[in-house]
Order: C-alpha cells, then sequence, then structure tokens
C-alpha cells in the first residue's frame, strides 16, 4: 500500500510517500526555523503563513521524487520478472489513502496540511486517514528498519520526545496506546529550547546545546550541578521547568558575581559549555531512568524513543549503555526522522489504518497521545 502523507503541525511543511509503512519513496521537508531562529521561537501566525506558502511545491516535490525513484527502481529490475508500483504511469492514481497530521499543533499551521488533504481526497477519491502527530513520531521506528520483524514484538513502551510534548506510553497493539506519564509542566525540547536561550545559545535549543556541550573535565569536576527533577522518585511524571529557573539563576549569579558595577570590564565569560553539558546530562538522566523503569515495570522487550529530542546523542549512547544488560530491543530512528518529517505520518497512518469521511475531519490542537 502507498500512502501520501502531510504534515504540518508547527513549522515543518512536510510531504512523504511511503510504500507499505516502512519503504520511503520521498520524504521532503520545509522548515521555516531560519525565520524563527531570527525571533529565538515559533510565532505561530508567521509560521502558518509559512506553510501555506510550502504546501503546494513539497507536495509537487514528493510527487516527482517517488516517480524518480521508482523510475530508477525499475531501471535497475527491467530483468527480473518482480511488479512495480505503477507509480510511472500516474503517480497520482499509485497513492492508495492520504495520511495527514491532524494534531497536535498549532492550529494555523495544522489547518493548512488538513484542508489541503481533504481537498486531495476529495479531489482524488482517495481514503483519508487522520494521524495523530506524537504516535506519528513512534512510527519513524518502523521506516527503513532493517531490524523491523522484531518490531512487530508489541506490547513496546514508547518515550516520545518533542517540542511541546514528553511522554511515556504502552503501545499494546497498533491503534491502541495506554498514557504512563508525561511532563507537568515544560516538555523535555522546551527545556533544551527555554535554557538554551538563557546562554544566549540559537534556536533551536536542542541541537545548539548538544553542540556546545563539549566539557573536557569529568563531571564531578563540573563548576555546576543542576537537579534532576522527580528523578527516584515513584512516579511516571517529569517536571523540567525547574531546570530552567536553575539555569536563569546560574546565569544572574554569574552576572552579579563578575560583571557588577566595580568589575564592568571583566573578561571573564560564561562557562557555556560547561552549563549545556550539565543540561542536557540532567534532562537526559531522568529521560532514560524514567523510561527504564517503565519497561521494567510493564514488563517489555521492545523500547521505542521517537520525536525530535531522540536525535540527542547523548541520550542515544545513554539508553544504549544502560540495556546492555537487559533483554531489551532499542529502537531510536535516525535523527533526521526524529524531528517533524511525514514518512513517520504515512507510515503510522499504514499499522493503524483507520480512514474517515474527509468531511469529518477536522484539525485538533489539544490533541493528546492516546486519543485517536
Ligand atoms: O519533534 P520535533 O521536531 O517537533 C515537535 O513536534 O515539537 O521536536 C523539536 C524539538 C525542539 O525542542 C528541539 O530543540 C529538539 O526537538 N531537538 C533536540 C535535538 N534536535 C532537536 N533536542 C536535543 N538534541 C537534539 N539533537
Ligand atoms: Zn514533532
Amino acid at each position: 500500500m502507498i500512502i501520501l502523507a502531510i504534515e504540518t503541525s508547527c513549522d515543518e511543511t512536510a510531504a512523504a510517500i511511503v510504500k507499505d509503512g516502512r519503504e520511503i519513496l520521498s520524504n521532503v521537508v520545509a522548515s521555516s526555523v531560519e525565520i524563527h531562529k531570527k525571533t529565538g521561537g515559533i510565532i505561530p501566525e508567521q509560521a502558518a503563513r509559512e506553510q501555506v506558502k510550502a504546501i503546494i511545491p513539497v507536495i509537487h516535490e514528493a510527487l516527482a521524487e517517488a516517480t524518480k525513484k521508482l523510475k530508477s527502481k525499475k531501471t535497475k529490475e527491467q530483468n527480473s520478472s518482480s511488479s512495480v508500483p505503477l507509480f510511472l504511469r500516474s503517480s497520482v492514481a499509485s497513492i492508495d489513502a492520504i495520511g495527514v497530521t491532524v494534531g497536535p499543533g498549532l492550529i494555523g499551521s495544522l489547518l493548512v496540511g488538513v484542508e489541503t488533504a481533504k481537498t486531495l481526497s476529495w479531489v482524488w477519491n482517495k481514503p483519508l486517514v487522520p494521524v495523530n502527530h506524537l504516535v506519528g513520531h513512534i512510527y519513524a521506528n518502523w521506516l527503513e528498519n532493517k531490524r523491523t520483524e522484531k518490531l512487530t514484538k508489541l506490547p513496546a513502551v514508547a518515550l516520545v520526545v518533542s517540542g511541546g510534548h514528553t511522554d511515556l506510553v504502552l503501545l499494546k497493539k497498533h491503534g491502541d496506546i495506554e498514557w504512563i506519564g508525561g511532563t507537568r509542566d515544560d516538555a523535555a525540547g522546551e527545556a533544551f529550547d527555554k535554557t538554551a536561550r538563557l546562554l544566549g545559545l540559537g534556536f533551536p535549543g536542542g541541537p545548539s546545546i548538544a553542540a556546545a556541550a563539549k566539557f573536557p573535565v569529568s563531571s564531578d569536576q563540573l563548576p555546576v550541578k543542576l537537579p534532576r527533577p522527580l528523578l527516584g522518585e515513584e512516579t511516571f511524571d517529569f517536571s523540567f521547568s525547574g531546570l530552567k529557573t536553575a539555569v536563569f539563576r546560574e546565569v544572574e549569579n554569574f552576572r552579579k558575581s563578575y560583571i557588577s558595577p566595580q568589575n564592568p570590564t571583566s573578561h571573564l565569560s560564561l562557562p557555556t559549555s560547561a552549563l549545556a553539558y550539565e543540561i542536557q546530562e540532567a534532562i537526559t538522566d531522568v529521560l532514560v531512568d524514567k523510561t527504564l523503569k517503565a519497561v521494567q515495570k510493564y514488563s517489555v522487550n521492545t523500547l521505542l524513543v521517537a520525536g525530535g529530542v531522540a536525535a540527542n546523542q547523548r541520550l542515544k549512547e545513554k539508553f544504549e549503555q544502560k540495556i546492555l544488560d537487559l533483554d531489551l530491543d532499542l529502537h531510536i530512528p535516525p535523527p533526521r526522522l526524529c524531528t517533524d518529517n511525514a514518512a513517520m505520518i504515512a507510515a503510522s497512518a499504514f499499522y493503524d489504518y483507520k480512514p474517515v469521511l474527509w468531511q469529518k475531519v477536522t484539525a485538533n490542537p489539544g490533541l493528546t497521545i492516546a486519543q485517536l
């Protein structure tokens, strides 16, 4: 089954064509992040305007790329009898269904993708599958994954860590998700973004903190120790807003101590890389600890990590190290599939295939992970 998926929940305009939930035929992402870098965060109105500009060219490109890929595949298989999808004759005719992110996200951005998908569903007469963006992140783990057979071993615990959400869930079977825990305040990605801003690092904060976090000494020599909120407590809740306050205090104390009216020309600069290192350590320590406790409690053998923060290499390193002695299949998508894209939406639409009449599909910015 070939699914064309559309994803416009935030500042990325994405379209992808995926075969059988795993094989990416095209995956096009246009991002307005360069605009948001100037303001240090996303302005929803501006993000929505950029979505409107990009949506049609992005879908066009996804169709063209998939056609090209299948053409080269056909050339390679010319002498073999295996059948190639009839994409070449008409790329649109070869699409079996359309998947679209309906929430959660920014309403202005979501509407662009949802209304476009509804229009295409009607004009092309294709079934339309509404997809929860957070669930979509989990399904990035099925894309181009050589170990996919093992993924059929559900139930799995999934940690979804994005810019707006931090959720731990139990994926019992496709379409059946139980929420285990989540953040009480800021999401993990938000914690990276907000603390990066306090340190004067660029947006989005995750990649810039990761790049700045180069500390040459061992952690017990660090000049700062930040809290690990709710670590060790018997709960699957997370809380990251205290971290932001702690970093704010560190920055203020530094300014007061070294850059005072008595000492205005101090050449001492903020220990940015040490703070960045400690921020990354604090966030990843909590995420790994709580997730592995959930794995233990629910006795699962599969762990799926997903969302933009899953692109963090330190997080990956820690998970890999901690599961060495466990009978656990750990899956983390490659970084380009961790951040927002439409291929993951297509995979989710394939594995949890529930088409809905286009007239009944609506954007829902406040959707939670266990809904839909
Ligand atoms: O899933 P995503 O692309 O968009 C949302 O659905 O929110 O996640 C974006 C978040 C941002 O907060 C960004 O700072 C974070 O993912 N992020 C990272 C990394 N790459 C992106 N956080 C830590 N390390 C990274 N390498
Ligand atoms: Zn996302």
